[in-house]
């Protein structure tokens, strides 16, 4: 498998075509942006935590039978994955108020949303990514209804596999972004899944572990990705090396 030519350069990833035509390479670079780009910077290490915790994402869901691009890593940085035709939508799931919810809303921020709240924007950097509603996604032939009824099934599946397995190592999973893609007729999980897109919070401190530290300025963010990559990835298993002592 090689690496060709760049298909495109996105804000934090950069995608290659390979040379198999169904194939393409996906780097996660060093760069972080938030507020629609108006914040910029490159920090060392980012593009290897995220790739890595996406790509355990992607392998716990597609063990779960959720159907994703994800084939394999190739080094720290680049993923191999399908190719996939992208459905211009940001597909965003939320578990509790946080973000553009809270100010747009009459949310309390932390108040939880049971059931999920599924929000969808339009992937148009040229238009800020305005809010999209059902109506407008079938108007903008974006998905048909059935294309449409498999993305919300599918995102609320995430959110549950996801939050459940968070959870287990002390962390709230409190609103993600997701994206998905055709392959053929089939409708895939694309893009990534990592700090970037995710809100996390500490379950006994309420601290950040997430992007949130960059945008707002809350702290070290490097060290946060590291310590929060280590948890979900590598998680300790409660009890059992006590049990073993005895
Ligand atoms: P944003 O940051 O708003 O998500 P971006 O385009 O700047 O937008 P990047 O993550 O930097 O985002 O770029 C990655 C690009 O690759 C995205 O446009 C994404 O939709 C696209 N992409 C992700 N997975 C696949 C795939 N399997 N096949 C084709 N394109 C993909
Ligand atoms: P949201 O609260 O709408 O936006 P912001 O964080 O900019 O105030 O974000 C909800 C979640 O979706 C959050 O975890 C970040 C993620 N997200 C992205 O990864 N990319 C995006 O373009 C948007 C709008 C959200």
């Amino acid at each position: 498998m090689k690496q060709k030519g760049l298909l495109y350069a996105g804000k934090a990833k950069s995608v290659y075509r390979t040379d198999n035509a169904k194939h393409l390479i996906v780097e996660f670079r060093d760069d972080i942006t938030a507020f629609d780009g108006g914040k910029k910077d490159t920090l060392k290490n980012k593009g290897n935590y995220n790739a890595n915790v996406s790509a355990f994402f992607f392998s716990y869901l597609e063990k779960h039978g959720v159907r994703t691009h994800f084939i394999r890593m190739l080094d720290e940085n680049r993923m191999l994955v399908k190719k996939l035709t992208m459905i211009p939508l940001e597909v965003i799931v939320r578990n509790f108020a946080a973000g553009s919810i809270v100010r747009n809303y009459p949310f309390r921020e932390g108040s939880p949303l049971r059931p999920p709240v599924i929000v969808i924007d339009y992937k148009d950097d040229s238009r800020h990514d305005p809010m999209l509603n059902d109506d407008l996604i079938i108007a903008l032939k974006l998905a048909t209804p059935e294309e449409l009824k498999k993305i919300k099934a599918a995102a609320l599946k995430v959110n549950s596999l996801l939050s459940t397995l968070l959870k287990k190592q002390g962390i709230t999973l409190v609103d993600f972004k997701i994206e998905f893609g055709k392959a053929g007729k089939a409708i895939c999980l694309g893009d990534e899944i990592s700090m970037d897109s995710m809100r996390l919070w500490d379950v006994k401190t309420g601290e950040s572990l997430d992007k949130d530290v960059y945008r707002f300025d809350k702290g070290d963010v490097m060290a946060t990705y590291h310590r929060v990559a280590r948890r979900i990835m590598a998680p300790k298993k409660k009890g059992k090396a006590k049990r073993e002592k005895k």
